[in-house]
């Protein structure tokens, strides 16, 4: 049974999600979209993520491993799913059974989705992740050649059909970088070369977050979102896209103390309290994305007001100064991020004070933090 007030929580706000989405469909003019919930949906809850993008009008997931793709299809999802980064050992049988559609994004990947069709008995619908530049997993345009015959081989063969092609942009972010025109052209031919070998890729995708917000250009068959959906801009010094956070961290207070002028606080005796005040202790530590170097530089939001985070960050909890006048007591909440509307701070600022991104902040909330799911599609 799940505990009911529990001392950590990810609030997952639906109603959020749902303003996401129509914030991409409103940038794409109602282009396709494939929602990215890699990363168990960026930290937030595959499953219950999924159903809702799709009841938003979201029409194909697209995560990492194989593994990720079955566990949506166990968890009763039936829309369109791709799955990009594997090694020719995952269960390639399974993923062509499931209807679960793998990226050739190395050239062993071929044959071993042709042995794989042949050991599921039907064919297996694949998308080319294409290495336009980025330099990580993708067919470069140097093995384009070689698997571009072998697909062709594999569709002679009724093993396999071409259905899309894909890339992924490494600068989208930063507009302007000449290195997005340079993929988009390395990408446009190599699906020229594809149709002139006889294949006929029908979805054509490219666009991530940044790139569906900032180039209609690129938006091509399908956009493939997924920070954006969160409620995290991909572009935060550029634009918030009126996007809104979707989580919402928060903890309950398990002590509330008095300390003395003088008294030393947490590992290291790093902070020392300056004046009579009331501490607080939030449950919530570096084992559960709350990162020890955010020590001493952070505030939280109590009952309305911002308060500090003092001393060093510890690994199930830190210590807030509360004030000598607080009301505050033991159970008590205590908002680490969420909606800058609502006055709450933001994960972005973590990342800021950090200095890394978002999407870090919020893949990183540890699985001791309980998920609670509101204004979704089921009325929670
Ligand atoms: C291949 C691919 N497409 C799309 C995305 C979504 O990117 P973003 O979260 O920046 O929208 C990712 C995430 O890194 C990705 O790896």
């Amino acid at each position: 049974m799940s505990d009911p007030r529990p001392l950590a929580t990810a609030q997952i706000d639906h109603t959020a999600l749902a303003h996401n989405v129509s914030v991409v469909r409103s940038a794409t003019d109602d282009t396709p979209i494939m929602a990215v919930v890699k990363a168990d949906a960026y930290g937030h809850g595959e499953l219950e993520i999924s159903r809702s993008l799709l009841a938003s009008g979201v029409r194909e997931l697209g995560v990492c491993t194989v593994a990720e793709a079955l566990r949506l299809r166990r968890g009763g999802i039936t829309a369109p799913v791709l799955s990009w980064l594997n090694t020719i050992d995952a269960d390639l049988v399974g993923a062509v059974q499931a209807d679960v559609q793998v990226a050739v994004a190395s050239p062993t990947m071929v044959s071993a989705l042709v042995d794989a069709a042949g050991a599921a008995g039907r064919t297996a619908v694949v998308t080319v992740k294409f290495d336009s530049g980025l330099f990580r997993n993708g067919i470069t345009a140097d093995e384009w050649p070689e698997v571009l015959a072998d697909l062709v081989r594999g569709e002679r063969a009724g093993a396999l059909r071409l259905h899309g092609m894909m890339t992924h942009f490494a600068c989208a972010d930063q507009p302007g970088d000449p290195s997005i025109e340079r993929q988009a052209a390395e990408f446009a031919a190599a699906v020229a070369r594809a149709r002139e070998a006889g294949l006929d890729p029908q979805v054509l995708h490219a666009a991530n977050s940044a790139a569906t917000l900032t180039r209609p250009d690129l938006h091509l068959d399908m956009v493939r979102p997924g920070i954006a959906l969160y409620g995290i801009s991909p572009m935060p010094e550029v634009d918030d896209f009126d996007l809104r956070p979707v989580m919402r961290l928060s903890g309950r207070l398990v002590r509330v103390k008095k300390a003395r002028a003088g008294e030393r606080v947490s590992y290291g005796h790093t902070w020392t309290v300056p004046e009579d005040t009331v501490l607080g202790v939030v449950p919530l530590g570096y084992a559960d994305g709350v990162r020890r170097g955010l020590s001493g530089r952070f505030h939280v939001r109590v009952a309305g007001a911002d308060r500090p985070a003092v001393g060093r960050v510890c690994m199930d909890q830190f210590v807030v100064d509360l004030g000598a006048d607080t009301t505050a007591v033991e159970g008590d909440e205590v908002v680490l991020f969420g909606d800058p509307r609502r006055g709450e701070p933001t994960a972005q600022r973590w990342a800021d004070l950090l200095d890394t991104i978002g999407y870090e902040m919020v893949t990183g909330i540890g699985s001791r933090v309980t998920r609670r799911h509101t204004g979704g599609i089921d009325g929670r």
